[in-house]
């Protein structure tokens, strides 16, 4: 019985190891419990609320209530951003938002230290580079004004929804399949008022850059798309007709699959993305670190 047991695990570790190697990605379920899954989601909640908070008031977490980071180091390079009054107080709203979120996860599950987040400018200028595959003259910065703040908001709450999109049917308590179900209503919103207010510059050129709001959307879609590894899963604020609802509208103010229904991604795919490398075994982007919790610590452990 314990020899087929370790028959298995060594036939299971071969395969990990060749699709690793191959670099075939893994786009199927993963296996977790339900407090894995959930502290996993924490890591994305930290970095929306240290990337609202810092931006729409200058200080961060640590100044509304630093035991939440459980004496995980403060972010790297997060700043107050130069954001019209309104924008300005949306964000503010969405980051006490994320401090609400992260006290739900807390206290649902006990939560993990923060990971080291990296929010400097230079970073966002990475992704912005890779999304148009070439460097941006002068380098893309987010903190600069509002349009810019809105194009690198866009990156962030979408990964939260479209991943609790996929954590919900994996869910064994409904304990938790009620806590994440309000958690998914709220990124749901947040994305769709980011949506809507790039909408509203949909034609407006990225200063200085020869560009149209529309165009970066685009571009930082396919960027989430190519680094995920697991097909159209993020869509661009204007689309051709086969990506747009009942494909009759070239108008996305949200992003969704053929039946309008919510895409969903699972921790490898969001790690790919958010690691900006497009292997959840390669930390980079906003965790330079690699992401905290079981899910994420699994693909870093040394082999
Ligand atoms: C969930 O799984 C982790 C291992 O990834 C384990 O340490 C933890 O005790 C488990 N939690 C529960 C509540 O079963
Ligand atoms: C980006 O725009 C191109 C050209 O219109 C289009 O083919 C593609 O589907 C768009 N991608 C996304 C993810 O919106
Ligand atoms: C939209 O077009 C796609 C192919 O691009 C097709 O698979 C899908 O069924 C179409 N949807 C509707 C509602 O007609």
């Amino acid at each position: 019985m314990a020899s087929v047991f370790f028959l298995i695990a060594f036939i299971f570790l071969i395969k990990l190891k060749l699709n690793h190697a191959n670099g075939a990605p893994n786009c199927g379920p993963t296996v977790a419990n339900d407090t894995d899954r959930i502290q996993f989601a924490l890591n994305l909640e930290f970095l929306e609320a240290e990337f609202f908070l810092n931006s729409a008031l200058g200080h961060g977490l640590d100044s509304i209530d630093p035991s939440y980071a459980q004496a995980g180091p403060p972010p790297i390079g997060a700043k107050k951003a130069n954001l019209d009054p309104l924008v300005r107080q949306i964000i503010e709203e969405f980051g006490y938002q994320e401090v609400g979120h992260l006290r739900a996860i807390i206290t649902a599950t006990g939560g993990i230290p923060r990971p080291q987040l990296d929010l400097r400018a230079e970073t966002f200028a990475n992704i912005f580079n890779q999304a148009f595959g070439f460097k941006l003259t002068p380098p893309f910065d987010p903190y600069l004004n509002t349009i810019n703040y809105l194009l690198a908001s866009n990156l962030i709450p979408y990964v939260g929804l479209v991943g609790y999109v996929g954590t919900i049917p994996e869910l064994k308590s409904s304990h938790f399949r009620r806590l994440v179900a309000g958690l998914l209503g709220v990124e749901a919103g947040q994305d769709a008022v980011l949506r809507a207010l790039l909408y509203e510059r949909a034609n407006e050129k990225v200063m200085p850059y020869d560009m149209t709001v529309a165009e970066f959307t685009n571009r930082t879609a396919e960027l989430k798309n190519r680094l995920a590894m697991c097909g159209i899963k993020d869509e661009g604020i204007i689309v051709p007709l086969s990506l747009g609802a009942e494909n009759r509208t070239n108008d996305n103010i949200l992003s969704a699959n053929t039946d309008s229904l919510s895409y969903a991604w699972t921790p490898p795919e969001i790690l790919r993305i958010v690691y900006g490398t497009a292997s959840e075994y390669k930390p980079g982007g906003f965790y330079p670190n690699g992401a905290g919790g079981n899910i994420a610590r699994r693909y870093l452990s040394p082999a």
